[in-house]
């Protein structure tokens, strides 16, 4: 086995996103690409060198490939241990999971999340922490500053590892743990929620669909809904991963998972029913006749999580990111808890739970968590959902609708505009940028313009700044647009218009959410003009 030392020259783009760095696969496999990145990635954490690290991901296309990439460095940069999910697959929440347990000095997980997989779709790697969250911005930016200097990196030259077989072995002087990627997790959310009583809801025959869209969760939901809480074989859907998804879209959506949301509205429709994403961080809610936005989630979730045993002693507070609409910050208030608002990215989140200031978070896009892991988690959110419908033995309808009827609703939908051309989207959030001190005061189909501003967020905890993270206009009646460019996409720019209006008239808690959103999505394209920006008549995604 020679450690071996490999020229190479910096590769432009490698800066990482919202999410780790995200490209499609073939750029992944291109000479050099993983290498290089993996290398900034030791540069940025202050090097391998003794460490324990986590590695897992969702197994798509190039997973298992790089998996042993990534090992081979890890070893020649004098790496410690490894700790491996077998055939290097963990979900997400996981991996976080097993970087917390373990006391690791982090991981890195392989993953596109919900983008789609396979060799001419989309693959990424990206970077947590000690803390079990993904890489602080600080951190990303010096992986990224590493990549645009790198001249060499060290591989050992070697065989595959087995990573089929549990247990240890060595790779040159680094040790390698082979691990069942669904024990530890299983044992996690078996300490926070009720396995009983949710044992006595699936025997009374109380019936789910948990659609993991042949993505990491299959083996996770099987083994938790099925096997320990008795839900009938066949509640999951679509168990077995593959490494292209089935060539679908693995974002749990209405519109990426519609023959899911078909099923709820249809006269064969379970009790409760949800979907997860490609990396297992995602979720989406579902009961019978009935979709949950996750902003409703999140708020739904954070008014009842003391009915769950991890919860039972109340949360310490809650934050949501920007777009995510303001109904959680209504129970917030309600409850006297602190509530924050952060940019978009699970990584801001990470001090507030370290810090023991919030305990659930939430974004718009899917994403719930709480302070068991530093990731959102969609199984998690499913059993959440889950306890507190066993303990207050209402229905997904009934509770959302007990809920608006305490709170008042927040109507709410985003609209994305995909693989605009980039010039042209950066150039309205310019334009938008420039008139923003024009606004309030303003009239437009939705109201009075009450505020507007570019979000900047100070972190309270280490006190950071990050600037730039969205346009958000707020309108007298509760009513707000937000503008932003997404962080993930890989093709061009991805403009996302977030839309929402506040509602508290008893009467009309009950509306179609397009009709309720009409006025604000008029005032979108007044204010922006996105149609003459994009070149679109509408959007490509409304979720
Ligand atoms: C998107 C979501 C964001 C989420 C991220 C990673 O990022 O909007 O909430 O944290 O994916 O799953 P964006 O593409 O908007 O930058
Ligand atoms: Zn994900």
């Amino acid at each position: 086995m020679e450690r071996i030392t490999v020229n190479t020259t910096p590769i432009d783009g490698q800066k990482p996103g919202t999410s780790g760095l995200r490209k499609k696969t073939e750029v992944f496999m291109g000479k050099h690409y993983l290498e290089n990145f993996i290398s900034a990635i030791w540069t940025g954490i202050g090097g391998a060198s003794g460490k324990t690290f986590v590695l897992g991901g969702d197994g798509r296309y190039f997973n298992d490939r790089a998996a042993q990439v990534i090992l081979r460095m890890a070893a020649a940069s004098g790496a410690a241990k490894v700790i491996i999910g077998q055939n290097a697959v963990l979900s997400t929440p996981a991996a976080s999971n097993l970087i917390r347990k373990r006391a690791t000095d982090g991981g890195i997980i392989m993953s596109a999340s919900h983008n789609p997989g396979g060799r001419d779709e989309d693959f990424g790697v990206k970077f947590n922490m000690a803390n079990g969250g993904p890489a602080p911005e600080d951190v990303t930016n010096r992986m990224y500053e590493a990549t645009k200097t790198i001249t060499h990196y060290d591989i050992l030259e070697a065989q595959d590892i087995d990573l089929a077989t549990l247990g240890t072995t060595q790779l040159g002087d680094m040790e390698i743990e082979v691990v069942d990627p669904v024990s530890d997790y299983a044992e996690l959310m078996e300490s926070l929620f009720d396995f009983d009583k949710l044992r006595a809801l699936f025997a009374s025959g109380f019936t789910m669909r948990f659609d993991a869209m042949h993505a990491v969760t299959g083996p996770y939901a099987t083994e938790i809904f099925e096997r320990r809480l008795g839900a009938p074989q066949g509640s999951v859907l679509n168990g077995t991963p593959l490494p292209d998804f089935g060539k679908g879209h693995p974002d749990p959506n209405p519109i990426w998972a519609k023959p899911l949301v078909d099923l709820v509205m249809s006269d064969a429709a379970p009790d409760f029913a949800a979907a997860s994403d490609g990396d297992g961080d995602r979720n989406m809610i579902l009961g019978r006749g009935v979709y949950v936005t996750p902003s409703d989630s999140l708020a739904v979730l954070a008014a009842n999580a003391h009915l769950a045993p991890g919860y039972a002693s109340g949360l310490a507070g809650v934050a949501r990111s920007m777009p995510t609409s303001q109904a959680v910050d209504r129970v917030a208030e309600a409850l006297g808890l602190e509530c924050f608002e952060t940019p978009t990215g699970w990584k801001f989140f990470g001090n507030l739970l370290d810090a023991g200031r919030a305990t659930l978070c939430g974004e718009e896009s899917a994403g719930t968590g709480s302070d068991h892991v530093r990731e959102k988690d969609g199984v998690w959110a499913v059993l959440l959902w889950l306890n507190i419908l066993a303990e207050t033995g209402a229905s997904v309808k009934g509770l959302l609708a007990d809920h608006w009827a305490k709170y008042g609703r927040n109507y709410y939908s985003r609209h994305d505009y995909e693989a605009v051309d980039a010039t042209a989207a950066n150039g309205m959030i310019n334009a938008l940028r420039a008139g923003l001190r024009t606004l309030p005061g303003q009239t437009f189909a939705a109201g009075k313009v009450a505020m507007a501003d570019e979000f900047a967020y100070d972190d309270p905890i280490d006190g950071s700044r990050s600037e730039g993270q969205g346009i958000r206009i707020g309108f007298e009646n509760g009513s707000r647009i937000v503008f932003r460019l997404s962080g993930t996409g890989t093709v061009g720019a991805t403009l996302r218009v977030y839309l929402e209006a506040y509602e508290n008239d008893p009467s009309k808690l009950d509306a179609d959410a397009e009709t309720a959103l009409a006025d604000v999505v008029e005032s979108a394209e007044q204010i922006a003009g996105i149609k003459g920006a994009t070149g679109r008549e509408a959007p490509d995604v409304k979720t």
